[in-house]
């Protein structure tokens, strides 16, 4: 009889979601809890979480697994908070990765000139999505910050240490995690005293980086004590989810933003003039780290979601199939920078558009060119990795949009290549779950087959059409 025991559990600690997957020795993966949080605006530009909000999720997740041999955590990457390394209370809410109540202090520092140095030590742009900036925020802000560093009490990190340290009692930070704050050395994956100083951020405050599998601390469940072996940021999960393994092979996740990596090796790689930076995918234990390169579009289901809530749709099997040519065939583009234009441009001011509206135009139209207009912000960000290294005639894709067939039709269409829509949903778990199970020594087989979605014989024809939008849209003034 199989050992129950002889399973993962992975807690996927998501910007809008809380999941706990349960992989068993057979491969079979099952969602055992998943629960959302609020989301809080308390001004514009500012969006925060409660810690306590995570922390019940994260709990929940726990005693909804049954025993298990080993727990992996993903996080939400650059989230974070400040709290006590006493009383281990939260100081402050979580400042989420979309919160860009800093971008002030970072266009200051880039006035300055302090972005080439900024890219050379940490691979990333100066820009507000990172944590760097929102953790001297904290600094400056929480009551009694400076007192409690004094004491050696005060804790500045992305959401997995707070996580960890409240779990388990140990404050580490895994170097996926710790490079995407651009306090990080991505060659050293040591944090950097010169970013530290130049952000504001006191060193003394971070915890300590450490590979992304290993010794997390021990949780104590219902079932015994069950060590916690692997800490990661979401997406590097997703990606060692799809099973990218070696340079070239590459992801995009479509949730509220879309995120694509591909993997490039044992060092990084860097290509600032196509707007990418240098990630680490994973790191274990012993071995050396793996790279990735990164390419975010801030705006993906989120700008979906505003159409609906604009009221262009109602439900969403309304959208998953229309007639006639494309939005764009037709002349109709929407650029969806509702919060930004992240990769390959970099431009925060810029806004969302709707450009070739007539008369004629019809909500679903529109509808329609914003479907459209992810796809080709997400083959923008694939075409930049393609001119630094081959990506290979396959793109492995998940996240909700990734279950609309107009969508992954289209975007084979931009993308010019075959997509893999992989067969259970929970990629980000299950990367985040081999990677516990391979270092316990569990061996868990692959179950199921993947969808494969082909390209058109002939692309389309709109991508010249769209790039002049974003341009537009990128120097509005
Ligand atoms: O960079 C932010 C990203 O890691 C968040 O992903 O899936 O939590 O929206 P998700």
């Amino acid at each position: 009889m199989s050992d129950p025991a002889a399973a993962v559990l992975a807690i996927d600690q998501g910007t809008t979601s809380t999941r706990g997957l349960r992989l068993a020795a057979d491969g079979s993966a099952t969602v055992r809890h998943a629960v959302t949080h609020a989301q809080h605006y308390p001004k514009p530009d500012w969006v925060e979480h409660d810690p306590a909000d995570l922390l019940r999720s994260i709990d929940a997740c726990l005693e909804a697994a049954g025993p298990v041999r080993a727990v992996a955590l993903d996080n939400q990457g650059e989230s974070c908070l400040a709290w006590d390394a006493e009383t281990l209370e939260p100081l402050s809410p979580v400042v989420v990765w979309q919160d860009s109540r800093t971008q002030s202090v970072v266009d200051a520092l880039k006035r300055d000139g302090a972005e080439a140095e900024v890219m050379r030590r940490s691979g990333l742009p100066l820009d507000s999505y990172f944590s760097a900036s929102k953790l001297a925020w904290l600094y400056q802000t929480v009551p009694d910050a400076a007192r409690l560093h004094a004491r050696g009490r005060l804790r500045l990190g992305t959401t997995d240490a707070f996580f960890l340290h409240r779990l388990t009692g140990r404050c580490v930070t895994d170097a996926t995690t710790a490079s995407r704050t651009s306090l990080m050395n991505i060659e050293t994956l040591a944090w950097d005293p010169d970013l530290c100083r130049l952000f504001g951020v006191p060193l003394e405050a971070l915890p300590p980086i450490v590979p992304t599998t290993g010794d997390f601390g021990t949780l104590m469940t219902e079932h015994g004590p069950v060590p916690v072996v692997t800490s990661i940021v979401d997406q590097q999960a997703a990606l060692y989810g799809h099973g990218c393994r070696v340079a070239g092979d590459a992801k995009i996740t479509f949730g509220t933003g879309a995120f694509a990596l591909m993997v490039t090796g044992d060092s990084p790689l860097r290509a600032p003039e196509r707007g990418l930076s240098p990630t680490v995918a994973w790191h274990r234990d012993g071995e050396a780290p793996q790279y990735a390169i990164d390419g975010a579009v801030f705006c993906a289901s989120a700008a979906v979601n505003w159409a609906r809530d604009l009221g262009l749709f109602r439900s969403f099997d309304e959208i998953n199939a229309f007639e006639g040519p494309s939005a764009v065939e037709r002349g109709l583009v929407f650029v969806p920078a509702l919060t930004g234009l992240a990769c390959p441009h970099w431009v925060r001011k810029a806004r969302g558009a709707w450009l070739g509206l007539s008369l004629e135009t019809t909500a679903a139209d529109m509808v329609r060119a914003v479907l459209e207009g992810v796809a080709f912000r997400a083959a923008e960000v694939l075409e930049a990795m393609g001119s630094l290294r081959p990506t290979g005639d396959t793109v492995s894709v998940d996240g909700g949009l990734t279950a609309n067939p107009y969508f992954v039709q289209f975007l084979a269409c931009a993308l010019d290549r075959r997509i893999v829509v992989p067969a259970g949903a929970e990629v980000t778990a299950l990367g985040a779950a081999r990677l516990a199970a391979e270092h316990v020594g569990l061996t868990i087989p692959a179950r199921d087959t993947p969808v494969m979605v082909e390209p058109p014989a002939i692309p389309g024809s709109g991508g010249v059409r769209f790039q002049k939008a974003v341009s537009i849209v990128a120097d509005w003034p």
